[in-house]
C-alpha cells in the first residue's frame, strides 16, 4: 500500500500532526513531528506526536512490531520523529473529543529518530510557569508551546487583516529605512556608527514620520507600512525599545477622515478577531482637557464611569482647613462617587487611604451614607449644606461612598486616576468581555519646558494646529490646540496621529518656539523644511501600535508575550547575549574608543 500524502496542494504534500481524521482509517500515512509525551500502558507505549497544527496519537504494539517497539523505549521528550503507519479507529471507549484528531492513532509499521533532544529547562507540553529569563534565554523552545505561538500567530493574521484592508482603498506599502539621521526630538536614539564616515552616526528610526511625510510631497497620497521603530526609552509592561506600528499617511485629508479609517478598520477587525463587545460605536471622541479633568489621564479606561466631581467651588467658603487651604494654595478639590461603596468597612476605606497616599495624597476625606445615616472622616468641620453637596450634590445614592482629595491639580489627578484604576478592578467594573475605544482630540500643541525654558511639542513638531487658534502662536502659545487625535483602548493608548503642518514657515515658527534657531533648523530638519517648499499637499496620518493592539486581543498584560525576540526588563536580549561589549578593533573601524570608566566590567 502506497503511503498516502495530503491531498490538498497546500499541504506541500505533508501531512501535519493534526490532519487525520476517522474518514482516514486504514491508510498508510507519514507524520513527522516532535513527542510531545510517551506513556508507556500494559506493554504498549504511546506517543503524542506534535507540531503546531495538534496531536496525533502513535502507537507501538511489541506483538505487532516487536522491532519498533523496542526502539521506541529510547524516545523521549522533544524527540523529532518520522513515523509511518496505518491509522486506525481508537479501540471504542479510548476515543478523546477534546482533539480533533481524537477519534484516531497510528499504529506503527516504522519510525525514524530525525534528532533527538536533551531535557528541556521547562516543560513545552504544559503551560506551567516558568521563571521569565529563563523562557527567554531558550526563547525557540517557549516559542514551542501554546501560549505564545498562539499569540505569534494571531499577530501574523491581525497584520494580514491590515494589509488586506488598505489594498481595498488604495493604500501602498512603502519600506522607509532604518538607518536615518538623528533628531533630538521625542526619545533617545539608538544610534549606529559607520565605517565608511568614521565619527558620524545614523540613528535608527523612532518612527516613519518625517520619511512618510517626504512620500506625501512625491505624491504617494496613501501610504501604509509594517513599521518597526526603535527608542531608547525605560521600560514598561506595554513598552519595548523595538516595537511595530502600522504606520499610514494620507494626502488632502482632515482629522475625520483618517479617524474615521481608523475606526472603520478596528470594528472590523475587532468583529473578526475577538468575542468580545464593543462597548460603543461609533467611537466616543473626548477633548484632552476632559479627559484630564475627569479621568486624571489622556488614556482613561472608559470601560465603567467613576468621573471625577469637582467640588472645589462648592467648598469655596468652608471651614474644613484641609479643603480651604488647598484651594488658597491654588489647588482644587475633587471626588469619586463609589456606588455602593457606603456599606465599606473601616478597614475597606484605610486601603483606599493607603492607596491615595502611595499615589501622594496627604490623605483620602470621606463620606459615607447608609440607610440614610451619615459617616464620614470630616463631618464634624463641614456645614450640613456642606455635607449634601458633597453627597446628593456630586450624585451620591442613598448607599455610597464618596472620596474627595485636596491638593495641587497634578497631585489630585494622580490620586484619583491611581484610585479609580483600582476600584474599576477591585468592583468588576472593568468588563473583561468589553472593548472600550475611544478617541482623544484637542490637545494643547506645546507644553513649556521649564529646565529648558522653552516650549516642547506634546506629540510631534510637525502635528498641525486649529487655524483659529492661530493668532495665540504669538500670544499665548500654550492655547493652540493641535489637529492632534489618540485611540485608546481600555486604558491603552494603542495609536496616535495628526493632521500635519505642510508649509514651511508654519513648522520654522513651530521650531523656533521650540529653541532652534534658523541654522539648527536647516541642520536638523532641512530635508522637511526644504521639501514643504515644493508643493506639500495638505496632509495626515496616525500609527498604531500593533504590540499593544495584540496584547489586547490575546488578552496578555505584558507586552513580551505577542512578540517572537522580546526584550527583557532591562532592554537586554538574554538568548543572543545582546547588547554586549564589541572588539576594540570593531571600535577602531568606526572611530570610537571607550572611556575607561565605561568598560565594562569582566
Ligand atoms: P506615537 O509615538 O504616539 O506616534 O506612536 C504610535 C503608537 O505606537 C505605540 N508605541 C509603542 N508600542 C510599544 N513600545 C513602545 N516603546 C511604543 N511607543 C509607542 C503606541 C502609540 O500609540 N509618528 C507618530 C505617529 C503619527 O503621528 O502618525 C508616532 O510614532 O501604541
Ligand atoms: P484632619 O483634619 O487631619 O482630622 O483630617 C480630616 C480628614 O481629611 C482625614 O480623613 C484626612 O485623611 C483627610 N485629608 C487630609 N489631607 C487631605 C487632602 N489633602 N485631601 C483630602 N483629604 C485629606
Amino acid at each position: 500500500m502506497a503511503i498516502i500524502h495530503d491531498t490538498d496542494p497546500r499541504s506541500i504534500g505533508r501531512l501535519t500532526c493534526g490532519s487525520l481524521r476517522a474518514t482516514d482509517v486504514g491508510n498508510r500515512v507519514e507524520l513527522q513531528g516532535w513527542v510531545n509525551r510517551r506513556r508507556d500502558l500494559g506493554g504498549l507505549i504511546f506517543i503524542d506526536l506534535r507540531d503546531r497544527y495538534g496531536l496525533t496519537q502513535v502507537v507501538f504494539n511489541p506483538e505487532l512490531n516487536p522491532a519498533a517497539h523496542e526502539a521506541a523505549g529510547e524516545l523521549r521528550n522533544e524527540f523529532v520523529l518520522k513515523v509511518t503507519g496505518i491509522v486506525r479507529h481508537r479501540p471504542e471507549g479510548t476515543e478523546n473529543p477534546r482533539l480533533a484528531t481524537g477519534e484516531i492513532e497510528i499504529e506503527t509499521e516504522s519510525f525514524e529518530i530525525l534528532n533527538r533532544s536533551k531535557t528541556p529547562p521547562f516543560y513545552i507540553n504544559e503551560e506551567s510557569e516558568v521563571d521569565e529569563n529563563l523562557r527567554l534565554a531558550y526563547r525557540y523552545l517557549d516559542l514551542r508551546r501554546k501560549r505564545v505561538q498562539s499569540n505569534i500567530i494571531l499577530r501574523h493574521q491581525l497584520v494580514k487583516f491590515m494589509r488586506d484592508f488598505f489594498e481595498q482603498y488604495g493604500f501602498v506599502e512603502i519600506e522607509t529605512p532604518m538607518l536615518i539621521k538623528s533628531t533630538p526630538e521625542g526619545a533617545r536614539d539608538f544610534l549606529v556608527p559607520s565605517s565608511a564616515q568614521p565619527g558620524q552616526f545614523y540613528a535608527l528610526p523612532q518612527s516613519p514620520q518625517q520619511l512618510k511625510q517626504l512620500l506625501m510631497v512625491a505624491g504617494f497620497d496613501r501610504y501604509i507600512q509594517i513599521a518597526r521603530c526603535f527608542r531608547d526609552e525605560s521600560h514598561r509592561a506595554d513598552r519595548q525599545p523595538e516595537f511595530t506600528q502600522l504606520d499610514l499617511e494620507m494626502s488632502f485629508v482632515e482629522e475625520n477622515d483618517v479617524m474615521q479609517l481608523i475606526e472603520e478598520m478596528l470594528i472590523e477587525m475587532m468583529g473578526k478577531f475577538s468575542e468580545k463587545t464593543l462597548q460603543q460605536v461609533p467611537f466616543p471622541r473626548i477633548s484632552y482637557a476632559d479627559a484630564i479633568d475627569q479621568y486624571g489621564i489622556d488614556r482613561p479606561d472608559l470601560r465603567y464611569g467613576l468621573a471625577f466631581q469637582n467640588v472645589s467651588e462648592a467648598m469655596a467658603g468652608t471651614g474644613f482647613k484641609v479643603f480651604s487651604g488647598a484651594l488658597e494654595a491654588g489647588g482644587e478639590i475633587k471626588g469619586i462617587v463609589i456606588p455602593g461603596g457606603g456599606t465599606f468597612t473601616r478597614k475597606q476605606i484605610d486601603e483606599l487611604n493607603a492607596i491615595a497616599q502611595g499615589a501622594g495624597a496627604k490623605g483620602l476625606a470621606w463620606l459615607a451614607r447608609k440607610d440614610g445615616e451619615l459617616r464620614g472622616s470630616f463631618l464634624k468641620a463641614i456645614t450640613e449644606a456642606e455635607a449634601e453637596a458633597l453627597t446628593t450634590g456630586i450624585g451620591a445614592g442613598p448607599d455610597d461612598l464618596c472620596v474627595f482629595v485636596a491638593d495641587q491639580k497634578p497631585v489630585v489627578a494622580k490620586v484619583l486616576y491611581t484610585l479609580r484604576a483600582h476600584l474599576g478592578e477591585a468592583l468588576g467594573l472593568a468588563d473583561p468581555n468589553v472593548f472600550s475605544f475611544c478617541w482623544v482630540v484637542d490637545f494643547p500643541l506645546l507644553e513649556w519646558d521649564e529646565d529648558g525654558q522653552r516650549w516642547d511639542a506634546t506629540h510631534n513638531p510637525f502635528s498641525g494646529f486649529k487655524e483659529a487658534d492661530r493668532e495665540y502662536l504669538t500670544s499665548d502659545p500654550g492655547r493652540v490646540i493641535a489637529k492632534q487625535y489618540d485611540i485608546t483602548l481600555n486604558g491603552y493608548e494603542v495609536g496616535g496621529g495628526s493632521v500635519r503642518i505642510h508649509r514651511r514657515e508654519d513648522l520654522e515658527f513651530i521650531f523656533g518656539l521650540m529653541g532652534h534657531d534658523a541654522e539648527a533648523r536647516q541642520e536638523r530638519f532641512g530635508a522637511i523644511l526644504d521639501a514643504l517648499e515644493y508643493g506639500a499637499p495638505p496632509h495626515g496620518g496616525i500609527a498604531l501600535g500593533i504590540d499593544r493592539l495584540v496584547m489586547q486581543l490575546a488578552d496578555e498584560e505584558n507586552i513580551r508575550e505577542v512578540m517572537a525576540f522580546p526584550k527583557n526588563q532591562r532592554g537586554t536580549d538574554v538568548m543572543l547575549d545582546a547588547p554586549s561589549p564589541v572588539e576594540n578593533a570593531q571600535l577602531a573601524d568606526v572611530g570610537l574608543e571607550l572611556l575607561p570608566a565605561e568598560v565594562p566590567a569582566g
